[in-house]
């Protein structure tokens, strides 16, 4: 089982404001979809909740939260990362999707990174990804998208492994 997280970035380590994505990257959301589907995505409450049709398709949704009687249509709730991983043990990757809080818990075992970093800074977020250590990741691929009339921002993707 392999555990890897999946993060859109700006210059500044942030990636919402107000329960919301930064910005929406055409380029960036088919990639999260060709790595994502046919696998497990662990997400934050919050981050549900900020999912504009509620779970997403053709993969397993598993939402944590403390609320032990949350019931949400499409997905499995947890209450501790550990119970969800445990309950994931036979899957081949699990893929945390977010939002803050599970980064922060989650980056220190993990195996792999899908990140991007977005070429702007967002002065209004309010929700950050954790600082990087990147002694501890070897990059395996990395490739730029520039700006365009689908992508507001330059960006490049890296995909790192946890040595
Ligand atoms: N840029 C990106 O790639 C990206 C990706 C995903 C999300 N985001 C953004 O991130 C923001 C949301 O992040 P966030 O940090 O505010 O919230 P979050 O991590 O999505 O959700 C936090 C909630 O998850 C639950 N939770 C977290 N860890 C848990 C654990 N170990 N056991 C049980 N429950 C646990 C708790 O729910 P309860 O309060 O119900 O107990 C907690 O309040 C939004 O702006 C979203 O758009 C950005």
């Amino acid at each position: 089982m392999k555990l890897s997280l999946i993060v859109a970035i700006g210059k500044n380590n942030e990636i919402g404001k107000e329960n919301q994505l930064l910005c929406r990257l055409s380029s960036d959301l088919k990639r999260f979809k060709a790595l994502t589907t046919g696998h497990a995505i662990v997400m934050g409450r919050k981050t549900y909740q900020s999912l504009p049709s509620g779970a997403l398709p053709n993969r397993t949704n598993i939402v944590l939260s403390h609320g032990k009687n949350l019931h949400l249509e499409a997905c499995a709730v947890f209450t501790s990362l550990d119970a969800a991983l445990v309950h994931l043990r036979n899957e081949t990757e699990i893929f945390i999707i977010g939002g803050g809080t599970l980064y922060q818990q989650a980056l220190p075992i993990a195996d792999k990174l899908y990140l991007t970093k977005i070429h702007a800074t967002f002065p209004e977020a309010d929700t950050f990804f954790p600082p990087i250590d990147y002694s501890e990741w070897k990059l395996i691929a990395t490739e730029t998208t520039p700006a365009n009339e689908k992508n507001d921002y330059d960006s490049t993707f890296y995909e790192y492994e946890h040595v």
